[in-house]
């Protein structure tokens, strides 16, 4: 790649200014990287509306936040369970009737390495049903709010879209044959990411005007994967966390608050840490591989998509 265009240390949240008056929705605000971003974005004065599945854990997160910037800390939550469309579709009516202005919508949530192939309520592959579908949805109803605010859509990818299977899995969306917890998680990051990039195409080509940028966290020290994922995955996590190549959940959050304040970013582009195979180090632009800019795959996934969903796209 380039020389990083933050020089050599990278991006890091020491290039942030006051965000007084902006405010953030991020789903998955309660833990690992998206509750570490929200602290960074409460800490620089903006607001920030978590959309969180749980209502414990929701509240728990609100109070250690409380607790560290005070009680005036603008920071809130609106249950939302992305497994579940009609959880997805509330959360959003809510979003529109209480929350008067999106700058930055940041598509955090996830599950990862669900053990074996479970089905959410509306017959998905669990891992394409969180993270894509479900994703899908909200910035579909989601899309006109941020226009009118400050019109940025943030997607938290992973380097697993170029593990796996690398390619979207037209005939069989559930992995009805091939289920397999890591390349269908991979399959589902993979998902969110040709999404992404087709959707810049479709505001460009619509004349419309929102920003969408996709990061990736490297590898961080988070709870991902920790209650789904099987046995040995678990243990294998536990000792990569030791090594060199884990950093820690902050580090973590950092490329998604770069995406979601920084100006000048490339929206085809792929953001994250640029070491050690792109899972630590300074946070730059990581090289993107081209299947995830595939137009035609794209395309066929923003159809299946909308079927699934049934919502409709108007740009
Ligand atoms: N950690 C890594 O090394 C790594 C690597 C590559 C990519 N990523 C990506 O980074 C992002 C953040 O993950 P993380 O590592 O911070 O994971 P994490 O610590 O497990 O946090 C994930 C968040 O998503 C929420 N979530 C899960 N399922 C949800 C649902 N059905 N509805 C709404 N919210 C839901 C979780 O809520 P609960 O607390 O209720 O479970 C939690 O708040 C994800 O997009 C992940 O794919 C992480």
């Amino acid at each position: 790649m380039e020389q990083n265009i933050f020089g050599k240390q990278g991006w890091t949240p020491e290039r942030l200014g006051n965000l007084d008056g902006k405010t953030y929705v991020i789903t998955g605000g309660n833990a690992g990287a998206g509750f570490e971003a929200t602290k960074v974005l409460l800490s620089k004065g903006a607001e920030v509306v978590m959309l969180n599945r749980s209502v414990a854990k929701s509240e728990a997160a609100i109070k250690d936040l409380k607790n560290q910037f005070g009680e005036q800390a603008k920071v809130s939550f609106i249950k939302m369970d992305l497994a579940e469309l009609s959880s997805v579709r509330n959360a959003a009516e809510e979003v529109i009737k209480t929350v008067p202005r999106i700058d930055v919508l940041i598509c955090n949530a996830a599950i990862a390495q669900v053990a074996k192939q479970l089905l959410t309520p509306d017959g998905f592959e669990s891992q394409l049903g969180v993270n894509h579908y479900g994703h899908f949805l909200l910035i579909n109803l989601l899309f006109s709010k941020v226009e009118e605010g400050g019109k940025r859509i943030v997607i938290v990818g992973s380097n697993g879209y170029k593990m796996g299977l690398k390619k979207i899995q037209l005939e069989d969306m559930n992995f009805d044959k091939n289920y397999n917890p890591m390349s269908t998680y991979c399959h589902s990051k993979l998902a969110q990411m040709v999404f992404a990039y087709e959707l810049q195409h479709r505001i460009k080509e619509a004349n419309r005007n929102v920003d969408v940028y996709v990061c990736h966290p490297g590898a961080a020290k988070t709870s991902l994967g920790k209650e789904e994922a099987n046995l040995t995955t678990r243990i294998i996590f536990a000792i990569m966390s030791h090594t060199p190549l884990a950093q820690s959940a902050e580090k973590g959050s950092w490329p998604e608050i770069m995406c979601a304040t920084e100006d000048n970013l490339k929206q085809q582009a792929y953001y994250g840490p640029t070491k050690k195979m792109d899972m630590a180090g300074p946070i730059g632009e990581c090289k993107l591989e081209p299947h995830a800019l595939d137009r035609e795959v794209a395309g066929k996934l923003w159809d299946i998509s909308e079927k699934s969903t049934n919502c409709e796209w108007n740009l």
